[in-house]
C-alpha cells in the first residue's frame, strides 16, 4: 500500500480490503443530537450507540474482523481446561513474539492488574514513557506511583519528531540515580503511546532503555496494545527497518522486554488480552493469579471463539497491507483538518486523529474541561462520537484540586478498517464548521463526579446555554440538512 502512487499526485488512503458485511447507521437531526448529549450528561461514554452516526470513541473491541477470523471462530474448542484453542493461540504468539510463556486474561487492564499485583509494592515507582489511564489506576491501587519520562517533544502538540513516544534516556538515568533501583518496580514502555496522540517509540530508544534496565536489573514491561501502529511507523520512518519483515521487527521488540502484554481488543482485532514472558520466576508468580481473577489457565476469562479470532488476527497483523490502514486514514483526516487551519497533533500518529482542544477552545479554562466540551460539541455538530483525552481523564490530586492535563485532546479514533474516505470527509467538514463557530462553545462542570476513572461515568452540564446557541447556528447555516 505504501508504495502506491496516484497519477493525479493526490495522497489518498486506499483500502486494501473489500466490505462484505455492513451495519446500517443513522444520523439524527441536530436537535435530537443535543437532546441525546444532554441525557448522556455531556459525557460521550454515556451516549447510546443507536444515537451515534460515526463511532470514533475508540478502536477497542470494534475493529472490523476478516472472514478468516469469523471462520476460525467456528472451530473453537470449548473445554474448561486444556482447550485446543489455547494451544493454537499459544503457538501463534510464540511464533510472533518468540517468548516462552503465555498467560491469557480477559482484556488489557486485567493484564495490568496481574502485573501490578506481582510487581508493585506500596511506595514503589513505575517509570514509563507515558501512562495509560487503566495502567496508572492499577499501579495506584497497589500503592505505587507513576513517573513519566517521555522526551520533551512528546508533549509538544505540533512537532516534526517522528518518534514522539520515545523515553528520555537522560531522565531515565536520572530517575534511577535519584530513586535507587530497589524503589523502581519496573520500567514500562507503551507502544503507539496512546495519550500523547498514538505516537510511536523508536527501536533505537527501546534498545537503549532495555540495555539500561538489564544493566541495573530492572524489569522492562512492554505494552503492545497499540503495537501494529508502532510497527508500521518503524517500517516507514526508520530507514534501518525499511526492508525488515514486520514479524522480525516484532520479534526484536519482544527480545528486549521481560514482559509483553496486550489488549487484544486492539492488537489482533478480537476481544481479550494476554501476558507473555520468558522469565520463569515472573511467570510462576503471575500464573497464580490467572485462575483467581480471570479463569482457568487455558482461557483466562475469554471466550474460546474470541481466542480463535485473536490467533488469526495476530497473524494478519504481521501484514503491512493490513496494519497500514489505520495510520493512513488517520493521516488523511489530520491533513484535511490541518489544511483548514484546525490544530491537531502532528506528526499524525496511529489510533486516531487528535484534535488540539486547548487551542481550538482556548477561551475555555482547563477547570471547565475544554476537551470534554469540544467532544460534546463535535457530537452535536456531526453525530460523530470522539473521546475526551484531557483534564477530565485525569484523577484529582489527593487534596481534591484539579490536576490539569498536559494536553487537552479530543481523540477521533479509527477502528481498524471500519470507516471510508467519504465518512472522513464528512467528519472534517463538520469539524471545520465547528471551528469557524468555536467561540460559541462553552465549558462544562460536574454534576456527578466518581472518584476513580471519573471520565467513564461522570455526568456534567454546560456552563451557560452554549449548546442551544450552537444548534441555532447550525440551523442557520445548514437549513434543514441533518
Ligand atoms: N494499554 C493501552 C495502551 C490501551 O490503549 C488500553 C486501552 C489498555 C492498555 C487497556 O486495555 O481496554 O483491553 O482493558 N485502551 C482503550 C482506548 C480503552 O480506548 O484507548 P483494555
Amino acid at each position: 500500500m505504501t508504495d502506491l502512487k496516484f497519477f493525479s499526485g493526490e495522497n489518498i488512503p486506499l483500502e486494501m480490503h473489500k466490505v462484505r458485511m455492513v451495519q446500517k447507521i443513522h444520523l439524527l437531526p441536530v436537535e435530537k443530537r443535543l437532546q441525546c448529549m444532554s441525557e448522556a450528561g455531556f459525557n460521550t461514554f454515556l451516549l447510546k450507540n443507536r444515537d451515534i452516526f460515526l463511532d470514533m470513541l475508540t478502536d477497542s473491541g470494534v475493529n472490523a474482523m476478516s472472514e478468516k477470523q469469523y471462520a476460525a471462530m467456528l472451530q473453537a474448542d470449548d473445554s474448561y481446561a486444556g482447550s485446543e484453542t489455547y494451544f493454537r493461540l499459544e503457538r501463534v504468539l510464540s511464533d510472533i513474539f518468540g517468548m516462552k510463556h503465555f498467560l491469557p486474561a480477559h482484556q488489557g487492564r486485567a493484564c495490568e492488574h496481574i502485573i501490578a499485583r506481582t510487581l508493585v509494592k506500596p511506595g514503589s515507582v513505575a517509570l514509563m514513557n507515558y501512562h495509560f489511564t487503566t495502567t496508572k489506576a492499577h499501579i495506584s491501587l497497589m500503592g505505587g506511583v507513576v513517573e513519566e519520562l517521555i522526551n520533551d517533544e512528546g508533549l509538544r502538540i505540533q512537532s516534526d519528531n517522528l518518534f514522539k513516544g520515545d523515553m528520555d534516556i537522560g531522565k531515565l538515568n536520572e530517575a534511577i540515580k535519584r530513586l535507587g533501583k530497589e524503589k523502581i518496580c519496573f520500567v514500562r514502555i507503551e507502544a503507539g503511546t496512546n495519550l500523547v496522540g498514538g505516537q510511536p517509540v523508536s527501536m533505537s530508544n527501546l534498545r537503549e532503555v532495555s540495555r539500561i534496565c538489564r544493566k541495573e536489573g530492572i524489569k522492562l514491561i512492554y505494552d503492545a496494545s497499540l503495537l501494529t501502529d508502532n510497527l508500521y511507523f518503524i517500517r516507514i520512518r526508520d530507514p534501518e527497518y525499511k526492508d525488515t519483515e514486520i514479524k522480525a521487527i516484532t520479534n526484536e521488540i519482544a527480545s528486549l522486554a521481560d514482559i509483553v502484554y496486550f489488549s487484544s481488543r486492539k492488537l489482533g482485532a478480537a476481544r481479550g488480552g494476554g501476558i507473555l514472558t520468558s522469565d520463569e520466576e515472573l511467570f510462576v508468580k503471575m500464573r497464580e493469579m490467572v485462575p483467581l481473577y480471570e479463569g482457568f489457565l487455558t482461557y483466562g476469562g475469554m471466550s474460546v471463539r474470541e481466542m480463535e479470532a485473536m490467533a488469526v488476527g495476530l497473524q494478519e497483523s504481521m501484514d503491512m497491507d493490513v496494519i497500514s490502514q489505520t495510520p493512513i486514514f488517520v493521516e488523511a483526516l489530520c491533513s484535511e483538518l490541518l489544511a483548514k487551519g484546525i490544530p491537531v497533533v502532528t506528526p499524525p500518529g496511529g489510533l486516531g486523529c487528535h484534535v488540539d482542544a486547548g487551542r481550538f477552545c482556548s477561551h475555555i479554562p482547563q477547570t471547565q474541561y475544554p476537551a470534554g466540551a469540544l467532544a460534546s460539541a463535535v457530537f452535536i455538530a456531526s453525530g460523530v462520537r470522539g473521546m475526551e483525552r484531557g483534564t477530565l481523564s485525569e484523577q484529582r490530586n489527593d487534596d481534591g484540586s484539579e490536576r490539569p492535563a498536559e494536553m487537552e485532546l479530543v481523540r477521533l479514533a479509527f477502528p481498524k478498517r471500519v470507516f471510508t474516505l467519504s465518512q472522513v470527509k464528512y467528519t472534517a467538514d463538520r469539524i471545520a464548521w465547528l471551528f469557524s463557530n468555536r467561540n460559541l462553545i462553552g465549558g462544562l462542570e460536574f454534576v456527578e463526579e466518581p472518584k476513580v476513572l471519573r471520565f467513564f461515568f461522570g455526568r456534567l452540564k454546560p456552563v451557560g446555554s452554549w449548546p442551544d446557541m450552537l444548534v441555532r447556528q447550525f440551523r442557520k447555516d445548514f437549513g434543514d440538512s441533518l
